[in-house]
């Protein structure tokens, strides 16, 4: 299906790049980081120019997110992942609660099962369905996952979980495009290579001094940790603008520089462009009746992460294969554990609207070339 399909010159985007992680890094960004590497690439992450790019990263996020005082930037190698076992080890005293709405929610989940210390229990929804998180007051951790990338479902609300209790959130995702009050969160983590465009293999975690507080309590614990996932460790190197093990300096010189780009506009600009992403994507799959969302309820739609459901006569895979022969967009069929007949495509900030636009009209003329 779709081998004789061809885009027209003028729909096609400046960018094939439509994927939700790894996503586009803008060409401005390498540009930057080629006329800057000699300065700072291949350098030591203990030394000024390293450190003073983390302190900017650290200050560039707490002004981007307008951290409330005594937050704290953490951040270190392992990704989004890394930290899922990081957390189950050394920030959840007895007992994790997960609301489990998908794939990354559910890895979190069995992450902290294996630790043998804890009891953990979880509010699992079918996946492509949203869910209110509820505050408990008989656990000492609360797990939320801000955008669940798989479903393209996204939370709309956090619940006030009081003193005794963490509100963990796993922002990946969603972070820099879905609305947080911080006040409510005490860990709010993410990878960046989605809406901060760098690549993989790094964690951000921004902790509440009551988080900050957890990890002190609970360094003093007997049981075993493996040192690089000590929070002591990334605390303390942290807090000194490095990382507690060596660290991809290029990742994070384009991770600078897209928190600048978009500490241009402000939090409530690069959301108000998501929405509009949304919008555009909203109107064209209720005007085509051979889409439909994968996501029912509304309020859930994500803003980040699309996933559409296309009619089952028409292949995605054979779809997506020829777009990404075109060289037309690549990396926009559905989570493969889903195993339906999807799309899932970015909205993230990097993604311009224009090519969102021409993508929709490409996926529209080839379906409809197949009727
Ligand atoms: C919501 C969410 N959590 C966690 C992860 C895992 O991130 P990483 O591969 O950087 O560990 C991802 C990756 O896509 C994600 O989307």
């Amino acid at each position: 299906m779709f081998e004789n399909f061809n885009v027209p010159q003028e729909l096609r985007p400046s960018d094939q790049r439509f994927g939700v992680g790894p996503s586009l890094i803008p060409n401005s960004h390498i540009s930057a980081l080629l006329e800057q590497a000699q300065k700072i690439v291949g350098t030591s992450h203990r030394k000024p120019a390293v450190r003073k790019l983390c302190q900017q990263i650290q200050e560039g996020l707490k002004q981007y997110f307008d951290l409330p005082a005594g937050y704290e930037v953490i951040m270190g190698n392992g990704g989004a992942t890394f930290l899922f076992d990081m957390i189950g080890l050394g920030l959840v005293k007895k007992k994790s609660l997960h609301y489990v709405l998908g794939e990354f929610s559910s890895k979190w989940y069995k992450a902290h099962k294996l630790v043998p210390w804890l009891d953990v229990t979880k509010v699992e929804v079918d996946y492509g369905h949203g869910v209110h998180p509820q505050a408990s007051a008989d656990v000492d951790m609360i797990c939320c996952t801000l955008n669940e990338t798989s479903t393209g479902v996204q939370l709309t609300e956090l619940p006030d979980v009081g003193a005794q209790t963490l509100l963990a959130v796993d922002a990946t995702s969603g972070a820099g495009q879905i609305k947080v009050d911080f006040n409510k969160v005490d860990l709010y983590f993410f990878s960046p290579q989605k809406v901060f465009a760098g690549e993989g293999g790094f964690y951000f975690a921004i902790m509440s001094p009551k988080a900050l507080a957890r990890a002190k309590e609970l360094e003093q614990r007997e049981t075993y940790r493996p040192e690089v996932m000590s929070w002591k460790n990334a605390i303390e190197n942290s807090l000194k603008n490095q990382t507690y093990n060596t660290p991809a300096i290029s990742s994070l010189f384009l991770v600078n520089e897209q928190i600048k780009l978009m500490n241009q506009l402000g939090e409530a600009e690069v959301i108000r462009q998501a929405k509009e992403k949304l919008n555009l994507i909203t109107k064209w799959v209720e005007s085509k009746s051979y889409l439909d969302f994968f996501v029912k309820q509304k309020e859930f739609r994500s803003q980040s992460v699309a996933t559409i459901d296309v009619e089952s006569k028409y292949s995605v895979g054979d779809l997506c294969e020829r777009l990404r022969s075109l060289e037309v967009a690549i990396d926009i069929e559905g989570y493969r554990k889903l195993n339906r007949n999807q799309l899932r495509i970015s909205l993230f900030h990097n993604i311009h609207y224009k090519d969102l636009e021409k993508l929709l009209k490409i996926i529209s003329l080839a379906i409809e070339s197949e009727k």
